[in-house]
């Protein structure tokens, strides 16, 4: 297949994540005889470097026309000024929007080999296997903002269409795992969460009656993400608890260096990234984590290309480097650390 991908490595570590990806993409292009073309563009701070916006027009014309967007992370010390008008931050926030990319899938999975890189105890992360849907392009990141002197506002609106979309979507998936489907709100409080029960509800029952739903106070599934992670299948839940939650769930696996993500909307064209962020204190030192980068390539074979025999090819291939004992500084090595690359070359021996 032919397939037109653009790379936006950013800021930070982005550059050396993403060209452990790339060189796993022409692994599987090879391997599978694909035609994949990637083209690098500016974004973030790095952009800005550059004298361009964080979001430069031609990097959005080139996302607009790709197939898919493998993107690296985003932010640096130098433009962390809060009171900055400009921020590389409102470069993937404006991805997100101008490309209609509302779902943000963030499977969080335990893989057997390495539960001991986890600051929790062994036994609570058998078969953990979580699929957190975080709504990306609605509620508090996206409502008006006011500012004086001695006052702020941030406003958090949802209308019904941004609800029942994400439920859908939800549901959807949860039928093609084990049919369970966890709600997050915080309803007790937050008119926006009560809108938010009562549509998923509705959904749920009118058009997924074999999905069994609950609904859970966003401060509880904080709790309970911890003391029983094994009973969550797939999780909804609004834009920024969303991110709050998949930060805590990385403490799962043990690091938010093993969680890649999605950002899908209704057409084939998605955009691919690790959670984690710039993490400008080890950047450049070659010994980021580039597992979550390569996972979320995985992530873009499947639902961008509909690769699903190469994507979990991809996988099988990190699960092979983590079973063969190759882990970077944050995955606690029990023998010396593996360079971003050396994580990388543990993919690729195995693809
Ligand atoms: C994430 C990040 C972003 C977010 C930041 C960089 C704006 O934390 O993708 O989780 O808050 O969405
Ligand atoms: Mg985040």
């Amino acid at each position: 297949m032919k397939a037109r991908i653009a790379l936006l490595a950013g800021d930070g570590i982005g550059p050396e994540v993403t060209a452990e990806a790339v060189r796993c993409l022409r692994a599987i292009e090879t391997r599978y005889g694909h035609n994949f073309e990637i083209d690098a563009a500016p974004v973030g701070a790095a952009a800005m470097d550059l004298g361009l916006e964080p979001l430069p027009s031609p990097t959005l014309a080139a996302c607009q026309h790709a197939d898919a967007i493998l993107f690296g992370a985003i932010g640096a010390l130098k433009y962390s000024d809060p009171n900055l008008k400009v921020r590389p931050e409102q470069a993937i926030l404006g991805l997100r929007r101008e490309l209609g990319l509302y779902a943000n899938l963030r499977p969080v999975v335990c893989y057997p080999s390495i539960v001991d890189a986890s600051p929790l105890k062994p036994e609570l992360l058998t078969d953990v296997d979580i699929l957190v849907i975080r709504e990306l392009t609605g509620g508090i990141y996206f409502g008006a903002k006011t500012r004086t002197v001695d006052s702020a506002s941030d406003l958090c609106v949802y209308s019904a269409h941004e609800i029942e979309r994400i439920a859908r979507l939800g549901a959807r998936l949860a039928r093609t795992r084990r049919s369970r489907l966890t709600s997050v709100d915080k309803a007790n409080v937050l008119e926006t969460s009560r809108l938010w029960r009562e549509i998923t509800t509705r959904i749920v029952a009118t058009e997924f009656p074999d999905v069994i739903l609950d609904h859970m106070y966003i401060d509880a599934a904080a709790m309970h993400l911890l003391r029983r992670p094994s009973d969550f299948d797939v999780v909804i839940t609004e834009n920024m608890f969303g991110d709050i939650l998949t930060d805590e769930a990385s403490m799962l696996p043990g690091s938010l260096g093993l969680c890649p993500s999605a950002s899908l909307g209704d057409g084939r064209l998605g955009l691919y990234e690790p959670i984690h962020g710039s993490a400008p204190d080890i950047a450049g030192r070659g010994i980021a984590n580039p597992y979550a980068t390569i996972l979320s390539a995985a992530l873009l074979l499947r639902y961008s290309l509909q690769l699903e025999q190469e994507a979990a090819f991809l996988e099988r291939g990190v699960i092979q480097a983590l079973e063969a004992g190759v882990r970077t500084a944050d995955l606690r090595p029990k023998t010396s650390a593996a360079s971003t690359q050396q994580a990388g070359n543990a993919v690729l021996a195995y693809l």
